[in-house]
């Protein structure tokens, strides 16, 4: 039975372009896992966008002198650009600035407030009375009053690295101008997460078996500690989406409080503007059967595991009248760790960092999707490193993969005349590896449905091992100046292995199966097309990524390869690459760029 499988993805803060690290984080194992899933035969819907709002917008706004709008156009046209280049297959990549996106937010809020979820309660905070408004904590500068370090940030302190209580700093200032602050009352709203913990803390506590400790673990203490009070979801501002309530003019919803609601309002928007059925998105949001999963990097647990379902829980009855459908909380929230670059963390604003479109100027999409694959942090930190990168491309995607595929085609391609050679019966050995092979749809289909990413990678790639052996064994090089009939026996099974090893490789590398599935002679693609489509609302016009999904889905099934299908011409997948590249690369990183 076709499974619904929403894949909702970590959205990215349109501050900054995206590097491996946030690629390997979050959004390569949600493509991975959704393609696999379309593969599959389900219905998957994969939604995410730019983050559009919030203090790491405006920051970057501020230091170039350009509006928020601005920003945020800029990086979310470069995500565009890369996810389209790299094969992010998104259903929809919208943005967190859309009338549609607003008008869900506000809804949330004001189901939350009639479900009496939200409170309000007037805090001190810093004001700027030179510029007449609040200032974030990100805006704030003063010495620490923990270590007396004279620069620590607001939220945070530098030197001793304790997050810190703003209102607490001695000497505040305003980071920008330096101008003294003062404390002044602001009221707000308040998330009530204290109401909530009871439900929360039973919903970690059903069947998780298939989480990430590290995911589950802290969840759930932190839903159990009875620490758990209300958390601020207004913030005084300019730039976001309006409080919708009357007299709050100059606030806006807190950016983590809306931006986890993206992946409701994001699905909506798909099925409304995208879809048959406008009302096509609660398949995945109100039938308990649909499997919700959430790709995200570390950082983002809390927010995932505890905050957005906390709103969820609250928000009950949303767009429905029926209060017995719920809307699913996560089904799964796989979060990586990260990824660190040749032995230092990954760092924006050093330049310590391999940018997705730079690196795409030189290589190849396959290589990135592989690489990051191979190391991928599923379980701890990992590291790329331009050496490891070179030898997993040169030793596993070449010469394994590679090499397989191109001397089976350009054997069979030769000498039947660019046809599949029509065996007259298999042999045991024959029967033997494809029996291996087809064994393989179960095995690494069922670690990609755990998203045990990397296993699943090195199941497929143990296969193709086993089919070099197999070919090295029989010699199809020989048996064909010997015995034809015996050459057509290897090279028809090679094919139909290597066509088999073209589905189980095809989530992590779709642009070098689809070559592959062009060279075996088949007609349709494998998958469907990604599209940049604009259009206008009222809050101006916008750009999103969608997906348009080929004919065919349930192909996650061995080869049954045609004897005598017309080949095409084959050329190599992939590229060896050349050892200076390490050298070279590394040279670059902590360049001013
Ligand atoms: N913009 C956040 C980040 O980059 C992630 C937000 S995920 C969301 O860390 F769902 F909250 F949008
Ligand atoms: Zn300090």
């Amino acid at each position: 039975m076709a499974e619904h499988i929403l894949v909702a993805v970590a959205w990215p803060y349109a501050n900054a372009d995206i590097h491996v690290g946030n690629l390997v984080g979050a959004y390569l194992p949600a493509d991975i896992y959704a393609r696999y899933h379309r593969l599959a035969g389900n219905h998957v819907l994969m939604v995410s966008g730019s983050d559009s709002h919030g203090t790491p917008v405006t920051v970057r706004a501020d230091a170039e002198g350009v509006t928020s709008q601005v920003v945020y156009e800029r990086y979310h046209a470069r995500f565009l650009e890369l996810f389209q280049r790299v094969g992010l297959t998104y259903d929809l990549f919208t943005s967190t600035h859309t009338a549609n996106h607003f008008r869900v937010a506000q809804d949330v809020f004001l189901t939350l407030q009639a479900n009496g979820c939200l409170f309000r309660q007037t805090e001190p905070q810093w004001y700027a009375p030179a510029e007449g408004r609040f200032l974030p904590d990100r805006y704030v500068e003063g010495e620490c009053y923990i270590c007396h370090y004279p620069n620590a940030r607001g939220d945070q302190c530098d030197n001793c690295g304790n997050l810190l209580d703003a209102t607490q700093l001695i000497h505040p200032r305003a980071k920008a101008s330096g101008v003294a602050l003062e404390l002044r009352d602001t009221e707000h709203f308040y998330l009530d997460l204290g109401k909530l913990a009871p439900a929360l803390a039973a919903w970690l506590n059903e069947d998780k078996a298939h989480w990430r400790p590290q995911v589950l673990n802290p969840s759930r203490r932190q839903a159990e500690s009875g620490e758990l009070r209300g958390r601020a979801i207004t913030r005084d501002l300019e730039w976001g989406i309006p409080v919708p309530v009357e007299g709050w003019d100059s606030k806006r919803l807190y950016v983590w409080f809306e931006a986890v609601i993206g992946y409701l309002s994001a699905s909506i928007e798909w099925a409304q503007e995208r879809a048959a059925d406008p009302d096509a998105w609660k398949r995945w949001w109100y039938d308990p059967d649909a499997k919700t999963t959430y790709f995200i990097g570390k950082d983002n647990i809390p927010f995932h595991a505890v905050i957005w379902p906390a709103e969820l829980l609250g928000v009950q009855r949303l767009y429905e009248s029926d209060p017995a459908r719920r809307l699913n909380l996560p089904y799964d929230v796989p979060a990586n760790e990260f990824l660190n670059l040749e032995a230092q963390k990954i760092s924006g604003s050093r330049n310590w960092a391999v940018w997705g479109l730079d690196f795409l100027d030189r290589y190849d999409p396959d290589p990135l999707r592989y690489y990051l694959t191979a190391v991928m942090p599923e379980t701890r930190d990992a590291e790329w490193e331009w050496a490891g990168f070179l030898n997993h491309n040169n030793n596993e995607l070449v010469a394994t993969w590679g090499n397989l595929a191109n001397r089976v085609l350009t054997f069979a391609y030769k000498h039947w005349d660019g046809h599949v050679p029509s065996p007259a019966g298999l042999r045991p050995q024959d029967e033997a590896l494809l029996a291996q092979v087809e064994a393989g749809f179960a095995r690494v289909g069922s670690l990609l449905a755990a998203v045990k990413l990397r296993a699943a990678l090195g199941e497929a790639l143990a296969l193709a091992t086993e089919a070099n052996k197999y070919l090295d064994t029989q010699g199809p090089w020989f048996e064909v100046k010997q015995d034809k009939a015996e050459a057509a026996r290897t090279v028809y099974t090679a094919l139909k292995a290597i066509d088999s090893l073209k589905v189980l490789f095809a989530p992590f590398l779709p642009f070098s199966s689809e070559k592959l599935h062009l060279y075996l002679g088949y007609a349709g693609p494998l998958f469907g097309t990604q599209r940049v489509e604009t259009y206008t609302d009222a809050l101006g016009s916008h750009t999103a990524l969608t997906y348009a999904a080929a004919g065919a889905t349930g192909r996650w099934q061995p080869s049954d390869l045609p004897p005598g299908q017309a080949l095409r011409q084959p050329a190599p997948l992939f590229k060896k690459l050349d050892d200076s590249i390490v050298a070279a690369e590394r040279a670059r990183l902590g360049q001013p760029s």
